[in-house]
């Protein structure tokens, strides 16, 4: 079932101004169109949130993922969004008025944290455009990431299956093996555009 605050008309515009984003800043944003509701659903079902105190998202665009861990979380759970551009954090608030969202870029989520009282957090949900990234960029993120996931944290993050080709996709899939003791593979989301599959990675 859709549950979701936004009509199939508002969707449409929404679509558009993500679009448009894209085409003013295409590395940051990365993608043309916002993850299907398969690629959602799953990245949340992966993430077993109703078990855990405390997630994080990065990159919440229109907030279609961010509707979904709403939807998901107890009501105990610590939640907040981090996105860079100010008309998509607008449309994440629109999509889910009772969600914190700050327009603040990932790297800053330890002091988001602090801010919530927390230490570290049990889950990461990023849509972050890896492959979009420069060496340097990767690597600041990803330290963001090891430095505020609890142990036996979860990362969940996504990657187009035609960006394989390129090696900074490559060279993200190689540091995050790197870094995390286990990383597992979704199925790929035929059906999202450009279809997708998950990185589930594991902090022992
Ligand atoms: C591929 S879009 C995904 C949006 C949405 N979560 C979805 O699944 O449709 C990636 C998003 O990450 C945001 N972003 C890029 N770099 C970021 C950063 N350093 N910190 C926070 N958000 C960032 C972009 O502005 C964009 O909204």
């Amino acid at each position: 079932m859709r549950r979701t605050n936004i009509s199939a008309e508002n969707e449409l515009g929404i679509n558009i101004k993500f679009l448009t984003q894209f085409l003013i800043h295409p590395t940051k944003i990365g993608a043309i169109a916002p993850s299907n509701n398969k690629l959602c659903d799953m990245i949340t079902d992966m993430a077993e949130l109703p078990q855990i105190s405390s997630v994080v998202e990065f990159g919440s665009g229109t907030g279609v993922i961010t509707e979904k861990i709403v939807n998901k979380i107890s009501k105990d759970t610590t939640f907040f969004a981090m996105e860079i551009n100010e008309t998509l954090v607008e449309a994440t608030k629109k999509r889910c008025p009772g969600a914190t969202v700050y327009q603040s870029s990932a790297s800053n989520a330890k002091k988001h944290l602090e801010m919530h009282g927390e230490e570290g957090c049990d889950r990461i949900i990023s849509s972050l455009p890896w492959s979009t990234f420069g060496e340097e960029l990767q690597d600041d993120l990803l330290e963001t990431v090891m430095d505020v996931l609890n142990p036996g944290g979860k990362f969940l993050t996504y990657a187009y299956v035609p960006g394989l080709v390129f090696p900074s996709a490559r060279r993200f899939r190689n540091k995050l093996h790197e870094k995390f003791d286990k990383v597992t593979k979704s199925k790929t989301v035929w059906t999202n555009f450009p279809p997708a599959f998950i990185y589930y990675a594991e902090k022992t």
